[in-house]
C-alpha cells in the first residue's frame, strides 16, 4: 500500500471512492444478518486508511465518505417488546420443483390424496421491513419490528408519522395485531437520495435500507419527513378471528383501511401458483416497490392451524424468490477467512460493481474445489450473483477474456491465521484449520457466536467489541467476559466508552450471568448444532450434566443418536466437543461464572407434557408427522424407540416389536382413536 503522504491526488481520490463502497459494503454486512466477510481489524484498517487520505486531502472527502457516518447501530436505543405470537420467517422455493414439493409435503402432512384439491393464495413478497400493529379497543398501542421474531423494538412514535396505517380501527376485535411491510417506494427512494446528496449526507443503498433507516430514528420526526408506505398481510393475536381464509382476511383488512397488495391471486394447485409467479415477475418492472418473490399461502386457516410450523417458518407457506441478479467484474484477489469452526473460506476479492442496486466488492468463491472446477484465476472477468440478502457468489470465469496473466490460486495448506495445519477430512468439501482454540480467528470468531443474537445476546458487545477485547487480551475466552468488570480500569481508559456505556454493558452482561440450557448449548457454537438441535438437546437431556455424561459414556453414539432430531453426525460432533481438553476446560470456566437453566417444558397445560411418547404402527386419521407435531405443541418429547422413560405409546394397526416392547415393560398403549380424543382435550 502507497503510504498516504506518496499519493497522487488522482490516486488519493480513487482510493478514498473505492474504501466508501468498501466500507458501506462491510457494514451492510455486519449490520445486516449476514455473516461478516472480514475480520473486524480488517475492517477497521479501512476506516483508518480512509481517515488517513482525508486528513491529507480534505478537499476529496466524498459526499458519500464513511466518516460521515455515525455508527450505525441504533437498535439497543429502542425499548424491547416482547411478540405476544412470534414473527415468523418463510422458507424459500427457487424453482418449480421446490414449489410442487411444498404442495406435496403439505397434502402428506395433512394426509391428504395426492390430487385433493387445495386453496392456495399467492402474492407479493414485499422487500421491506415487517411489522406488528398492536391495537387495543380499535386504538394503535404499540408498534414492533420483528427483531428475532420474539422480541423486537417499540417504534410506536415512529409508526405514527406513516399515512398508510389507520391510528383507530372501528368496529374490530378488542385486541388485533394486525402485520404487515413497511417500505418506501422506488420514487420516494430516488427523491430522498437527491435530497441527501444535496445536503452532503449519505445516500441510501437501496430501498429497503432507506426505509429501514428512516423507521429507525430516535427522532420520530425525521421518520415523519420520510415517505413510509405499509401492506397488511398477515396477524398476531387476535382476540376473536373475524375472518376464516388468507383472502377473507386480506379483504377485511382493506375494509379496516389497511392498504393491502392489489396483485393477491387465489390458486388450486401448482400450474396457478406458477401462472402468478410469472405474472407478478412480468409486472415487477413496473411497480413502484420492489419485491423479491411471490409468497404462497393455503387460504384455509384451519389448515394453517394444523400444518403449524418447522422451527421458524410456518409449513403452509413459502416464498418463491425471483432469480438472482448477475453482473460481470474482475476478480483481483482471493482471501481465505477462518470460520467459527476452523473452516477456511476464499472470499473474491472484486472490482466494485453494482448488481441489483447494491455495490458488491467482495462475494464467496465456496471452497477449494469450486475454485478448481470453475477454475477461477486471479485477473479474471467473473460473473457473479447476488440473490435477496444471500452473501453474493462467484458463478464462473469468462474464458474468451481471460488475460495472459491470470494467476491460478494456491489453495492454503495451513491456516493463514495461525499457521497450524488445515486439513480436509474424507468426504468433506471444506478445509480446517486444526488449531482449535489455538488459533486467534477460530476463538474470536467463537466468542462473536457466543455474544451473537441468538445466543447469549449481550446487549452493546457487538461483533467488533469482542475483536477489539481480544486484540488487547481483555477477553480471551468466553467466562472472561462475565470477568470483564474486574477490567474496568482498561475500559474508562478506551476511547468511545464513558461511565454511562461501561455501565450498561456490566448490566447487560450481568443479565445474560442466567442462561436458558439451549441459548448455552446453541452459544458454545459447536459444529452441527443449531438452534434446533440445541433445543432438541436441552428437551432431551434437561441439563448440562446429562448432556455431558451421555457425551462421555461408552455408548455415547448410541444413545445420542436414538434422541429424535439428533443424527450420527451431531453426535459425532457432541462427542468430539466433549472430549476436547481445551472445550472442557472452557466449559468449566463457564460453569464456574454462570448458572445454566435446566430445559423447561413450555407450560401447556396439557397431562403430555414432559412425557415421552411413542407412535407406532400405521396411522389412519392424521400422518405421522402432524400426530408428531401435535404431540410436540402440548409439551411431549416424542421418540422412535420404546424404553425404561417411555410414558405412553400409540399403536395403529401393524405394531409389532415396539408394541411388544412396551407390554413387557408395563406401559400404557392406546390407539389412535384415544390419542385424538386425549390430545384434544
Ligand atoms: S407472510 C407466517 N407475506 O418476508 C408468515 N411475509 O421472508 C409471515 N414478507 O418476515 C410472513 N411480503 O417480512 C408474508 N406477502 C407476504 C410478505 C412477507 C414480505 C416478508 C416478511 C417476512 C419475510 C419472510
Amino acid at each position: 500500500m502507497t503510504p498516504v503522504e506518496e499519493l497522487t491526488e488522482k490516486e488519493a481520490a480513487k482510493e478514498l471512492a473505492q474504501l466508501a463502497m468498501d466500507i458501506a459494503f462491510h457494514n451492510a454486512r455486519y449490520h445486516g444478518d449476514d455473516a461478516p466477510l472480514i475480520s473486524d481489524a480488517d475492517f477497521d484498517a479501512l476506516v483508518k486508511r480512509n481517515t488517513a487520505i482525508e486528513a491529507h486531502f480534505p478537499d476529496l472527502v466524498r459526499k458519500d465518505s464513511p466518516s460521515h457516518q455515525v455508527g450505525a447501530k441504533a437498535s439497543s436505543k429502542f425499548a424491547k417488546v416482547q411478540h405476544a405470537q412470534r414473527m415468523l420467517s418463510l422458507g424459500n422455493a427457487f424453482n418449480d420443483e421446490d414449489v410442487s414439493d411444498f404442495l406435496a409435503r403439505i397434502r402428506r402432512f395433512l394426509n391428504m390424496d395426492a390430487e385433493a384439491a387445495l386453496d392456495l393464495v399467492a402474492e407479493p413478497k414485499i422487500d421491506g421491513l415487517s411489522i406488528s400493529l398492536r391495537y387495543e379497543n380499535g386504538v394503535l398501542v404499540q408498534a414492533a419490528t420483528r427483531g428475532d421474531g420474539s422480541e423486537g423494538e417499540d417504534v410506536t412514535a415512529n409508526i405514527l408519522t406513516i399515512k398508510d396505517i389507520p391510528q383507530t380501527l372501528s368496529d374490530v376485535p378488542d385486541i388485533c395485531e394486525i402485520r404487515g411491510e413497511i417500505y418506501m417506494s422506488k420514487t420516494d427512494f430516488a427523491a430522498l437520495n437527491a435530497q441527501q446528496e444535496e445536503a452532503g449526507k449519505p445516500v441510501f443503498a437501496n430501498p429497503r435500507n432507506a426505509a429501514a433507516g428512516s423507521l429507525r430514528q430516535l427522532d420520530a420526526s425525521i421518520t415523519a419527513s420520510r415517505p413510509l408506505k405499509f401492506f397488511a398481510y398477515a396477524w398476531g393475536v387476535m382476540s376473536t378471528l373475524p375472518f376464516s381464509t388468507h383472502s377473507e382476511a386480506l379483504t377485511w383488512l382493506k375494509a379496516k383501511g389497511f392498504p393491502t397488495n392489489p396483485l393477491s391471486k387465489a390458486a388450486k394447485d401448482a400450474d396457478d401458483l406458477i401462472k402468478v409467479y410469472k405474472h407478478i415477475e412480468v409486472a415487477r418492472g413496473e411497480l413502484d416497490y420492489d419485491i423479491d418473490g411471490v409468497v404462497y399461502k393455503v387460504d384455509d386457516l384451519g389448515l394453517q392451524d394444523r400444518l403449524g410450523f418447522v422451527a421458524k417458518a410456518p409449513r403452509w407457506a413459502i416464498a418463491h424468490k425471483f432469480p438472482a441478479e448477475k453482473a460481470i467484474t474482475i476478480l483481483k484477489d482471493i482471501d481465505i477467512q477462518v470460520g467459527r469452526t476452523g473452516s477456511l473460506t476464499p472470499v473474491a476479492k472484486l472490482e466494485p460493481v453494482t448488481v441489483g442496486g447494491v455495490v458488491v466488492s467482495n462475494a464467496t468463491l465456496h471452497n477449494e474445489d469450486e475454485i478448481a472446477r470453475k477454475d477461477v484465476r486471479i485477473g479474471d472477468h467473473v460473473r457473479i450473483q447476488r440473490a435477496g440478502d444471500v452473501i453474493p457468489q462467484v458463478i464462473e470465469p469468462l474464458l474468451d477474456k481471460r488475460p495472459k496473466d491470470s494467476k491460478r490460486f494456491q489453495f492454503p495448506m495451513f491456516c493463514p491465521v495461525c499457521g497450524s495445519e488445515a486439513v480436509r477430512e474424507e468426504g468433506e468439501v471444506v478445509r480446517r484449520c486444526t488449531g482449535g482454540l489455538i488459533c486467534r480467528a477460530q476463538r474470536v470468531e467463537r466468542l462473536k457466536h457466543f455474544v451473537s443474537r441468538r445466543a447469549f445476546d449481550i446487549d452493546g458487545l457487538g461483533a467488533k467489541h469482542v475483536e477489539a477485547f481480544h486484540e488487547d487480551d481483555l477477553i480471551q475466552s468466553p467466562a472472561d467476559i462475565f470477568r470483564l468488570k474486574d477490567k474496568r480500569e482498561h475500559l474508562d481508559t478506551r476511547e468511545g466508552w464513558g461511565e454511562q456505556s461501561i455501565s450498561n454493558l456490566f448490566d447487560a452482561i450481568e443479565d445474560k450471568r442466567t442462561i436458558p440450557l439451549e441459548r448455552f448449548l446453541f452459544g458454545l457454537g459447536i459444529r452441527h448444532i443449531g438452534e434446533v438441535t440445541a433445543k432438541d438437546l436441552a428437551k432431551a437431556f434437561g441439563t448440562l450434566e446429562a448432556l455431558e455424561e451421555a457425551a462421555t459414556s461408552e455408548d455415547a453414539s448410541e444413545t445420542l443418536s436414538a434422541i429424535d432430531g439428533i443424527g450420527s453426525v451431531v453426535a459425532e460432533a457432541l462427542i468430539s466437543f466433549f472430549h476436547e481438553e481445551q472445550n472442557r476446560a472452557v466449559l468449566d470456566d463457564l460453569r464456574g461464572e454462570l448458572t445454566i437453566e435446566a430445559y423447561e417444558a413450555e407450560e401447556t397445560g396439557s397431562t403430555f407434557a414432559g412425557q415421552t411418547l411413542v407412535f407406532t404402527g400405521s396411522l389412519e386419521k392424521m400422518s405421522r408427522a402432524e400426530a408428531k407435531a401435535q404431540a410436540e405443541k402440548l409439551g411431549a418429547k416424542v421418540s422412535g424407540s420404546v424404553s425404561a422413560k417411555t410414558n405412553l405409546v400409540i399403536a395403529g394397526p401393524g405394531a409389532g416389536s415396539k408394541m411388544k416392547k412396551a407390554t413387557e415393560l408395563g406401559i400404557d398403549v392406546i390407539d389412535e382413536d384415544e390419542w385424538l380424543r386425549l390430545s384434544s382435550t
